[in-house]
């Protein structure tokens, strides 16, 4: 046996013992003529003494350097009073050392293994092994496998069966790019990486296996951000004979047992709900951050007749006029309200109206325009006193619901208003249009996917308005983040054939790309709803973690790319002959 404990393990309870731990150097120092080694493995660390008398072993801990690999016999002792470290759960005891064998060395590292480390994250991740070593990112790890087998537990226990879908597979749109891999054996055929197990899973509902879940990889070429990964992890789960109710009741439990694993806390459930149209109005995002308020108020009826052509114009045009109250905004300074001017300006705004009330009454260059009626009217539809500040948006609905949703969250981060972690505020957005017109395009899109249902009295406006359809879909968002989405799918041959239509797919298009799905639903297709949720994303926000990087061990950076392996790279000329493929400006 090479260890009898892990070097975390060793307490007071060991004193006497002799014990044979392995682990990493972590730190060597010398003190008043002792050799001190904190010995550190996955549990932790643990401090080892050489006594000069020890004449080899002392003679050998001199030659160790930081990371090393080390295997450490001695006798567990309590360390001599005044010397504990309280801050170690090892603090208490150490190790006297009587025996040490070097298992490895380890080359100059390129940064230091400590949380202070300010490497860039291209070198951390391309020694990641050495980035591991960082407690933090264990802890994630940890974390993560913990709350992965927390939801594994539960959905075993509600009869859900883990099966495993392809990754060589079909393209299944969920609004990205694919993942292309040439076949060798079908030359000019491509397999594409799933976006999500979407119809496979639908396809084993078909199938009569009831209940299915994965903690499923996907891939989407899209462009990557803080919560966007070309390759991520779905629990993916599906459901036969259901309503929204079953799929949002069992969601829940999981969503619960995560966040207890996570961060010790109880989730109050039910988990909250808004419909689409009332976030949009109030937050101006079908992903709400709940964490605080800053909501978004209506004016337009009140100021429907005001003398300030902006907004009197917009809501000619049949536009709105909303607006946000900033508590204590008022001493905001031309600066700073110029800068949240540009912010909106940014996102096609253009301008920011805005109003100061103070203890001498409301102040802008706009009051102005206002009676005073409308200025009482704005203090009390906002709810504002003196020492408030009103931001004001104008123009078509969407554009103005929007832009003063992401005001809203730009102000919540100025202002401090969302602390991390340990507020986590979920809520689900139902009732979604099943449909989202796209201005370049000039097409209806899916704004889920082209399998959510519609509501079964909604059917008949696919054919004469659209855009009223309401789809069977559910959202989960937690901390303003999307953390899940799942609906109601469609499950008759007939209605997926009208939404392909919606959707300006041709019947012989349809029939190419999704032809499998179409014969499925054909042969007894049981009613059937599921939903995905991110894992990383849920492990990033209740971890507390900025970014989803963090919670996974073998990243991609922002371009894509993976700096431990070097992918992507150039593959050697024999491997694109088999695969009968050229590259474009590449000469051979
Ligand atoms: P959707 O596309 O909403 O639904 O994906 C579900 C959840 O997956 C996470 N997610 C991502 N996480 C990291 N990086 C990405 N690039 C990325 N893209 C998505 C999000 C998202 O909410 N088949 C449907 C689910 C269903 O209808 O059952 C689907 O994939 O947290």
């Amino acid at each position: 046996m090479m260890r009898t404990h892990k070097c975390g393990e060793v307490r007071r309870s060991h004193v006497g013992q002799t014990v044979a731990l392995c682990g990493w150097v972590h730190s060597y120092r010398d003190h008043g003529g002792l050799l001190f080694i904190d010995l550190r493995d996955r549990e932790g660390l643990v401090q080892a003494v050489a006594d000069p008398k020890n004449e080899t072993v002392f003679a050998l801990v001199q030659t160790l350097r930081s990371e090393f690999v080390v295997k450490i016999s001695g006798v567990v002792r309590l360390r001599p009073s005044g010397t504990e470290n309280k801050n170690l759960p090892t603090g208490e005891v150490e190790v006297d050392a009587q025996a040490i064998e070097i298992l490895n060395t380890a080359a100059a590292l390129p940064f230091e293994i400590s949380e202070f480390n300010e490497s860039s994250e291209e070198v951390r991740l391309q020694y990641r092994y050495l980035d591991l070593r960082r407690p933090s990112l264990r802890k994630n790890l940890i974390l993560r496998h913990k709350i992965t087998q927390a939801a594994r537990a539960l959905l075993d226990k509600e009869g859900f069966l883990e099966i495993e879908t392809p990754f060589l597979t079909k393209s299944t749109p969920e609004g990205a790019r694919d993942f292309l891999v040439a076949s060798r054996l079908q030359p000019g055929s491509f397999y594409a990486l799933p976006q999500s197990p979407q119809l496979f899973k639908q396809i084993l509902m078909v199938g009569g296996l009831d209940r299915y879940y994965q903690v499923a990889r996907c891939f989407r070429d899209e462009d990557l951000r803080s919560d966007r990964q070309p390759e991520f992890t779905q629990i993916d789960l599906e459901m036969s004979f259901v309503t929204e109710e079953d799929v949002m009741a069992v969601t829940e439990q999981m969503v619960a047992a995560a966040m207890k694993v996570a961060t010790g806390l109880d989730c109050p459930l039910p988990i909250p709900r808004i419909k689409y149209r009332d976030a949009m109005n109030r937050y101006g995002s079908d992903k709400p951050d709940l964490r605080y308020g800053l909501e978004i108020v209506d004016l337009s009826e009140e100021l429907k007749d005001c003398g300030f052509q902006v907004f009197a114009g917009a809501l000619k045009e049949g536009g709105v006029v909303k607006a946000i109250r900033v508590p204590e905004g008022a001493k905001f300074t031309r600066s700073e309200i110029d800068k949240l001017t540009e912010f909106v300006k940014k996102l096609g705004a253009k301008g920011l109206a805005w109003i100061k009330f103070t203890e001498s009454g409301p102040e802008s260059n706009l009051v102005k325009y206002f009676s005073k009626e409308e200025l009482e009217k704005i203090a009390s539809c906002t709810g504002s006193q003196a020492g408030d500040l009103v931001l004001f948006g104008a123009g078509p609905w969407k554009q103005v619901v929007t832009i003063l949703g992401s005001l809203r969250c730009e102000l919540a981060r100025n202002l401090k208003l969302a602390p991390v972690p340990h507020l986590f505020k979920l809520v689900w957005v139902t009732d979604f249009p099943l449909l989202e017109w796209d201005v370049t395009e000039k097409r209806w899109n899916a704004m889920h996917h082209p399998f959510t249902a519609p509501s079964a009295e909604d059917v008949p406006l696919l054919e004469t308005d659209p855009g009223k359809v309401r789809a069977r879909a559910y959202d989960i968002v937690l901390n303003g983040v999307e953390l899940g989405g799942g609906s109601i799918r469609i499950h008759q041959k007939q209605v997926q054939e009208k939404m392909f239509e919606a959707l300006g797919i041709s019947p012989e298009s349809a029939q190419e790309k999704f032809g499998f799905l179409l014969r499925a639903l054909e042969f007894g297709a049981p009613p059937h709803g599921g939903i995905a949720l991110g894992l990383d994303r849920l492990v990033a926000i209740f971890l507390g973690e900025e970014s989803i990087r963090d919670t996974i061990a073998f990243p991609k950076t922002q371009k894509g790319s993976c700096p431990l392996s070097g992918s992507p790279s150039e593959v050697n000329l024999k491997q694109l002959d088999e695969l009968h493929l050229t590259i474009k400006g590449i000469k051979k």
